[in-house]
């Protein structure tokens, strides 16, 4: 199996990521961190711990991460996810059953790294903070790091500016260290993970399943619908961060395109931006996997059955 972490913001899509990895075989989910995103690192933190206790996903440390982008204030996405920052459940106010980890999401990263036998894959699915302040205060580390295989950017248009994708716009400083790094980098773009949609054919799927988690399922993809809905005009949302998971185990759900990729940090609209250079025009070394045609049935099957499995018989 390989062994990951995730490193996330959940989040209704990174919610899903969690379940993914936790019930493939084919993934040894050793840690999550959380970082701020789509809420507050509170809530992330809070939202990873609900996750995992409704899913019966035990004995993974949680620990919170960064509060704050390398620089500026940040920004949480509350028009999508809820002021929960994973809204459509109703998770009540008691605490979950599952503890967090009194380490920081620094120490859980580092522990777990040096802990390990083989490189570790990190999976970040939220602003890159963590895993940018990981290289930078430990950069000895970087040689415990298999790759990073991140949700972020697009090869096209953003999708909270123009130009910019929200992963990456909450903290281009941070993305620009990892995507600089010299760590082997798979990236999932909006170009990707707009072709996962979260149909109502897939929700009445999962609902038919008819277990406890199958329906807490159903309530936040049709939250996360609305959302989408209002906000983009959608007809159903992208499930983004799961491809990344999705392709740890079956790498067939997703072409790669070997491209150079950078952030735009200074733009006067187009700061956060990611520069794909597809066609080798720039002469900067094409470093990084940047995801393309994505086989959507493929991946709704391992999400199905992750939720069939995790929701017990
Ligand atoms: C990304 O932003 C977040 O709202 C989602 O969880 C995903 O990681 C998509 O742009
Ligand atoms: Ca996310």
């Amino acid at each position: 199996a390989v062994p990951v972490i995730l490193d996330c913001d959940p989040g209704h899509d990174d919610a899903f990521n969690i379940l993914l990895a936790a019930a493939h075989p084919a993934v040894e989910l050793l840690a999550i961190t959380t970082v701020a995103g789509n809420q507050t690192v509170e809530k992330t933190t809070l939202n990873a711990r609900r996750v995992c206790a409704a899913a019966g996903i035990r004995g993974v440390p949680i620990a919170a991460g960064r509060a704050r982008p390398l620089r500026g204030p940040g920004r949480v996405a509350a028009d999508i996810h809820g002021a929960s920052g994973l809204d459509g459940p109703g998770f009540g106010t008691g605490e979950p059953d599952v503890p967090q980890d009194p380490r920081d999401a620094l120490t859980l990263l580092r522990d777990t790294l040096l802990a390990h036998p083989e490189p570790v894959t990190l999976v970040p699915t939220g602003p890159l903070t963590n895993i940018a302040v990981l290289l930078l205060a430990h950069p000895e580390l970087a040689a415990r790091v298999a790759r990073i295989v991140l949700m972020g950017g697009s090869t096209e248009r953003g999708n909270t500016t123009p130009a910019a994708e929200f992963n990456i716009l909450c903290d281009p400083e941070a993305a620009d260290i990892v995507l600089r790094s010299g760590l082997p980098v798979t990236m999932f773009g909006l170009n990707a993970t707009h072709q996962v949609r979260a149909t109502p054919e897939v929700v009445a799927r999962i609902d038919a399943l008819g277990t406890p988690l199958s329906r807490l399922c159903v309530d936040l993809l049709t939250y996360f619908a609305s959302t989408y809905r209002e906000v983009f005009g959608f007809d159903a949302p992208p499930l983004h961060d799961p491809l990344t998971v999705a392709h740890l185990i079956d790498p067939a759900v997703s072409g790669l395109a070997r491209a150079a990729v950078a952030v735009e940090l200074n733009g006067t609209y187009t700061r956060g931006a990611t520069v794909v250079d597809l066609h080798g025009v720039t002469g900067l070394p094409a470093t990084v996997d940047v995801a393309t045609d994505v086989d959507a049935d493929r991946f709704w099957d391992l999400i199905v059955a992750a939720v069939r499995t995790l929701g017990g018989p």
